[in-house]
């Protein structure tokens, strides 16, 4: 019993290095063959590689810096940050419409170019500048309006039972078209004044009408009244 069970180890150990000679052989066989191209590679071979510590030093260090940033940007990610609103449709909803855009940009020219004179009311003052709240010149012929702003205003006016003999500089070479669009479109629409909307191609078509019938100084307003009339 004993006898056969080493001839069986003997065997199978014989057998084992039968084949790794022939593995062997084999390989040489392959090694032998010519290879297609100078730049192909040798056979791969496998094994272990460690990464250097250095590398791994680097990538734990990337990660770490980038978890934080994550972090902050996301105020740790609490449930609260974009509370109260629910999906990107809600937030969207938040954005201006396009009038509301302009309203506020002309709000924001008004602030800038016409405010020293016609007041933060649009009420004027004393007898030199007058009133745009309320103003028939503002709310009446918007074509009347673009032109008064295109080419400036002289002389004695009458604006809500009063006379102002003043004087208001051309806009056309400070502010662009759609500038007077939206500076007009907010004076037509604030102070309890409701008048629709002017757009910048309205004030070009007046431009053109002005530049045909010849008016280059400032409007009179009998001048203004026969290119314009009220409505
Ligand atoms: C330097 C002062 C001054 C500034 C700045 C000024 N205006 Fe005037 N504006 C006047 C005066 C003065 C008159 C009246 C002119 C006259 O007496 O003939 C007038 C007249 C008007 C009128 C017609 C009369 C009325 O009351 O309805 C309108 C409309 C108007 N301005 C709008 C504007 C707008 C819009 C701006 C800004 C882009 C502006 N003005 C900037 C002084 C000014």
């Amino acid at each position: 019993m004993i006898r056969s069970c080493q001839r069986l180890r003997w065997l199978l150990k014989e057998n084992k290095h039968r084949q790794s000679d022939k593995i062997g052989v084999l390989l040489e066989d392959m090694s032998d063959e010519p290879k297609l191209s100078m730049n192909e590679h040798d056979e791969p071979v496998s094994g272990n590689a460690q990464m250097p510590v250095g590398v791994a030093v680097v990538l734990t260090l990337l990660g770490y810096i980038g978890c934080t940033k994550v972090d902050e940007l996301n105020a740790n990610f609490a449930g609260n940050v974009h509370a109260p609103f629910g999906s990107p449709v809600e937030v969207a909803s938040l954005a201006p419409s396009e009038e509301q855009l302009i309203i506020m940009r002309g709000k924001a020219l008004y602030a800038k170019n016409c405010m020293a004179c016609h007041q933060s009311d649009g009420g004027g003052s004393g007898n030199v500048n007058p009133p745009l709240a309320n103003s028939p010149y503002v709310l009446e012929n918007p074509e009347r309006l673009s032109a008064i702003l295109i080419k400036g205003l002289g002389g004695p006016i009458e604006v809500l039972g009063t006379t102002y003999n003043g004087a208001m500089p051309a806009w056309e070479n400070t502010l662009s078209e759609v500038q007077i669009a939206e500076v007009l479109t907010f004076i037509r629409q604030e102070w309890g004044n409701s008048a629709s909307r002017i757009t910048a191609e309205e004030v070009s078509k007046v431009s053109a009408k002005i530049q045909e019938q010849g008016q280059s100084q400032p409007w009179t307003e009998p001048e203004l009244s026969e290119a314009f009339p009220s409505e």
